[in-house]
């Protein structure tokens, strides 16, 4: 079955635990799209939320949707997160940040009382970093040193978007992709890396997600 298809039945299933009057989380990614295509019918069909993007690409859709927007410093609880991962474990922890957004992503699933990850069945794994590298957004100052301390933890990252055209993310930083054979201990790794001078934040999310939702062939499946 078409991937696009299993995205959208979980991301669409999520907003039905949208309610009126919530101050929603808005994730990022090609599977939390199509639940903003959704919010935004919702919203038309007169469903007063507000939305706190995770991104300047989630603004810009939400925008286009007619999401009313709003941000931390004004709503600095969000009473419900969607929010899609590039893989999942059967513990719920997360690999995220394939998007580049993982540092706002943290932030608001930090200020979030529940967050319900989206995505299709090709995310779920055994042990998280095994399908997925994992992004760690540095600053661009001392790149080099902070990405040799980087490679000791992971054996081996690359600058996303190549040495010579970097990407820069929403904040103004790189994101380094570092290749694990396995990630066992994901909460260790996740303080070891942001113990690292000049790594902002890793996509490693341990014990966030309150649901998973898996668009399947076979139609949703839930990890609580
Ligand atoms: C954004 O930085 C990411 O954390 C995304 O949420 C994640 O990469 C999932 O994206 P897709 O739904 O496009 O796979």
């Amino acid at each position: 079955m078409n991937v696009e298809h299993l995205k959208k039945i979980a991301a669409e299933k999520a907003t039905e635990e949208i309610r009126e009057g919530m101050v929603v989380g808005l994730g990022t990614g090609s599977t939390v799209f199509y639940a903003l295509l959704k919010i935004g019918t919702m919203v038309r069909d007169g469903l007063n939320i507000i939305g706190v993007p995770t991104s300047s690409g989630t603004e810009q859709i939400a925008t286009e949707q007619g999401i009313p927007l709003s941000t931390l410093a004004a709503h600095s609880t969000i009473e419900l997160t969607i929010d899609g991962a590039d893989e999942v474990d059967a513990h719920l922890n997360l690999i995220k940040g394939g998007g580049a957004a993982l540092v706002r992503e943290k932030i608001i699933a930090n200020a979030s009382r529940r967050i319900l990850i989206v995505v299709d069945e090709s995310k779920v794994s055994q042990v998280l970093g095994t399908s997925f590298a994992l992004p760690v957004e540095i600053v661009q100052f001392g790149w080099e040193v902070t990405k040799r301390e980087v490679d000791k933890v992971c054996g081996q990252s690359e600058m996303r978007g190549g040495v010579q055209n970097p990407l820069i993310t929403d904040n103004g930083n790189y994101i380094l992709d570092c290749h694990f054979d396995g990630i066992p201990e994901p909460e260790k790794v996740e303080l070891q890396l942001n113990n690292i001078p000049g790594v902002v934040e890793n996509g490693i999310f341990v014990d966030r997600a309150d649901k998973v939702i898996i668009g399947t062939p076979d139609g949703i499946r839930y990890m609580e």
